[in-house]
């Protein structure tokens, strides 16, 4: 992911969730030299996601496949490609944060191998209040 990208990375981000990140938070991952990248076909943007490595661990931050694209692999693709990343990386464990309503997503990441290790209470944003969040880790 460049600078370049984040327009085009929003306009998918404002549709997929209902509590999207902002294009600072894009920028500021730029900036901290996470690990960012999108996903392109034909021109174009697939999917993004953005992973912070840690000293032992790495954070997936963000996984995110554009409407119109998904179910058809391209989450587990991509969710492939941070693991491979976070192990080339020397990290112990990848680590993440969803949301128990979020049903694709948590079977995406037990399907590759995720546990769900605990709950950290009223961590997510809601229309109503907060939402719980189940953090989930890969060993490597
Ligand atoms: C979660 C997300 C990344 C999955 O990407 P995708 O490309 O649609 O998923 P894939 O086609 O690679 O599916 C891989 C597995 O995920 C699970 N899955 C994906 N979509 C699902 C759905 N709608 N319902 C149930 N399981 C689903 C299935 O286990 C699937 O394996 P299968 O096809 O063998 O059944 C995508 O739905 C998305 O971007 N959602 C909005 C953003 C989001 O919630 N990101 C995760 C934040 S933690």
């Amino acid at each position: 992911m460049l600078a370049d990208d984040i327009d085009r990375v929003m306009r998918i981000e404002r549709v997929i969730y209902e509590h999207p990140w902002t294009h600072g938070n894009f920028r500021d991952s730029l900036h901290a030299g996470y690990s960012c990248w999108t996903m392109e076909c034909g021109g174009d943007t697939t999917g993004y996601g953005v992973l912070m490595i840690g000293v032992d661990e790495a954070h997936l931050l963000n996984l995110s496949v554009a409407r119109a694209w998904q179910r058809r692999g391209l989450g587990r693709y991509l969710l492939h490609h941070f693991v491979a990343i976070a192990r080339s990386s020397d990290s112990h464990c990848v680590l993440l944060e969803v949301r128990p309503t979020n049903v694709a997503a948590r079977a995406l990441y037990a399907q590759a191998g995720f546990r769900e290790l605990y709950v950290r209470n009223g961590y997510y944003p809601a229309a109503h209040g907060r939402e719980d969040a189940i953090l989930m880790g890969l060993d490597l």
